[in-house]
């Protein structure tokens, strides 16, 4: 997501700052900015769009040569990627200068409260409370440590904090949890950043912090505690990793760091989610409770991995809402002349939102007076622009051209919009929502178990380099992760795949299976019997024709034994939500299998990030 630098040494920090974020700019952003500490004020830039529009501005204007500072390049989330909406906010006496990575989940109320004290808002983010409140602090007489540590107890969700005052020139004070920030230690100075990748040109030696920890650095030193004050220690430890590894966090693709991101990317779509009084809440939604209780068929269009999520979607709403849905390539959807009225809802599935497929597709939508919603995991792009509502998704920018935390992002977001429609629309009760939303905040946790066995995975593609072909199967909820995992594949280690649906086999691909064939096969929980039984009829009858099965059941499911050729499990949970933890060794395993056969894994051949021609 955002990338954070913050700097004290006796180097000007302009220069350690712009470099800092220069060299977090992979991370992906839409604005940056830049804050110095100059003999009691504050001096600040910042701007939409890339860094080179900063320092124009800064050659433009320049900023005063001394060697305090912190500076930001935000990936938009709350309110467009703007100049005001950029990061850093400065309290309203610009005492202080703040940047901030993550959510702050309670800052509606906080910032109502700020408004009721006549504090007059600069921007739309949710940022800015924080600077009010840590400004407010300092009045009191406490100094910028102690500040921190109080504001931090009033904010809920997950965020990164740095922050300066300008009447302590020779400190930066930052605060984590659940959001990246390590500590850089040098002589006679400090760093700190999202990751090392900020300051690696000026030291190796790192210092990693607990989650809920304020860290204070100064020239001469560094010092942690807890939001509550007990001092605390950091742990020290020695980068040996070059700039390229440091900016992948040590993996050697960004796409395999992003796989190892998702438990995070889950966790923060579904954070701010839930309102004080246990109700589902989506902030952008825009549409209000009637437009959506007036629904009486969603169409949902997408391309390529969104298009699979959409699929998973209709499952859930089908099943939740009893709505009837259909899903539509957003290429094929304007030429068919669709049935669109004011009461079918369009919702647009796309990471980049700038997809021309899917675009064109909801301008037709919309010219037919139907309600547009777009799941979106870029802030201020096209799509959601252009449609009536949007629930955004919280991956951060996605670097590898295939998408993986993007995908398991959409599933998030078209489960939470189920959800919402069944609160709406009355057709779940209170309670049974609740539950689903407590099962969904445990597949961050479902998602590292899977995680944890990557190296099985590996080993499984390891033993596949020389296969030209794999086919995968997958029934329900599984049948999308099937098509996916050979989605991947196809993308990244340029295989011949092919996802089927396990009952369609005997209509026709059983024909392809032939000896040694290896076929992956997404194994349905046991709570459904039916659906875990016909699975095994499929598995069964592509082992009898001699293919290598591997296969992808829950822990604990002893009758998938007998017919796999090679098992790997999955943490249990209930069918509708399986996808979030199958994919992941489909993606591990594409991910490797490409790796050994000397591909380049972010840029695959042939392929864009965002296709915006039609
Ligand atoms: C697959 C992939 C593509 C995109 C598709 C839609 O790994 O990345 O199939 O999913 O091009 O892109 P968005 O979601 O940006 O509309």
């Amino acid at each position: 997501m955002c990338g954070i630098v913050g700097y004290v040494g006796a180097k000007p920090a302009e220069g350690v700052v712009i470099e800092g974020l220069r060299r977090l700019e992979y991370r992906g952003y839409d604005s940056a900015g830049i804050a110095l500490v100059d003999g009691g004020t504050i001096v600040s830039d910042k701007r939409a769009g890339k860094l080179a529009n900063l320092e124009k501005a800064i050659v433009d204007s320049p900023l005063p040569q001394v060697t305090t500072g912190i500076g930001h390049t935000r990936w938009a989330t709350h309110g467009p990627p703007t100049d005001r909406n950029a990061h850093p906010h400065l309290g309203r006496a610009r005492r202080v200068a703040l940047v901030h990575n993550g959510i702050i989940e309670n800052f509606a109320e906080l910032r109502q409260r700020l408004e009721s004290e006549g504090v007059e808002m600069a921007s739309d983010t949710d940022t800015e409370v924080a600077a009010h409140l840590l400004e407010e602090q300092l009045e009191t007489g406490v100094d910028l440590t102690v500040a921190m540590q109080n504001v931090c107890r009033d904010l809920e969700g997950a965020f990164t904090l740095v922050a300066v005052d300008s009447q302590d020139p020779d400190r930066v004070v930052a605060a984590r949890r659940n959001s990246p920030l390590v500590v850089g230690i040098g002589e006679g100075e400090n760093f700190l950043g999202s990751d090392v990748a900020a300051f690696i040109e000026h030291t190796r030696e790192a210092m990693e912090l607990d989650q809920d920890q304020v860290v204070t650095i100064t020239r001469e030193g560094v010092s942690v505690s807890g939001f509550d004050g007990t001092p605390a220690e950091g742990r020290r430890y020695h980068v040996d990793w070059d700039l390229s590894a440091a900016e992948k966090d040590g993996h050697d693709w960004f796409m395999r760091k992003e796989i190892f991101e998702q438990p995070r990317a889950v966790a923060d779509s579904l954070l701010g989610r839930r309102g004080t009084d246990g109700l589902l809440q989506l902030d952008e939604m825009r549409l209000s409770d009637q437009d959506l209780r007036d629904i009486d068929k969603i169409i949902i269009i997408a391309a390529g991995t969104s298009f699979y999520a959409g699929m998973v979607a209709k499952y859930a709403i089908e099943h939740w809402c009893r709505i009837p849905v259909e899903v539509e390539l957003a290429s094929e959807f304007r030429y068919r002349d669709p049935i669109l009225t004011a009461s079918t809802l369009v919702v647009a599935i796309s990471q980049s939102g700038e997809t021309a497929d899917t675009l064109q597709a909801i301008r037709h939508a919309r010219v037919q007076r139907s309600k547009v919603l777009a799941i979106c995991n870029t802030n201020g792009s096209t799509i959601p622009r252009e449609s009536d509502g949007v629930i955004y998704t919280h991956a951060g920018p996605e670097i590898g051209v295939a998408s993986t935390k993007g995908f398991l992002t959409q599933l998030v977001a078209c489960y939470l919009l189920a959800l919402y429609l069944a609160q709406v629309k009355g057709t779940r009760y209170g309670d049974e929502i609740s539950q689903v939303m407590d099962q969904l905040e445990e597949m961050p946790g479902h998602i590292e178990t899977v995680l944890a066995k990557a190296e099985e995975v590996y080993a499984l593609a390891r033993d596949h380099v020389d296969n030209r072909s794999v086919l995968f199967l997958g029934r329900h909820a599984g049948y999308p992760v099937a098509l996916e995992g050979a989605l991947k594949l196809k993308e990244i280690a340029y295989l011949h795949a092919e996802g089927f649906a396990a009952g369609e086999l005997k209509h026709g691909p059983i024909a392809l299976v032939e000896e040694g064939l290896p076929i992956l096969c997404v194994v349905p929980p046991r709570g459904r019997d039916q659906l875990h039984d016909k699975m095994i009829s499929g598995i069964q009858e592509v082992r009898a024709r001699g293919a290598r099965t591997l296969c992808l059941a829950e822990e604990g499911d002893t009758a998938i034994t007998p017919y796999a050729d090679v098992l790997i499990t999955l943490p249990q949970v209930p069918v509708l939500l399986q996808p979030l933890v199958a994919v992941v060794p489909l993606q591990l395993f594409a991910c490797e299998l490409a790796t050994q056969l000397g591909h380049d894994v972010d840029q695959p051949r042939n392929l864009a990030k965002s296709v915006t021609v039609e």
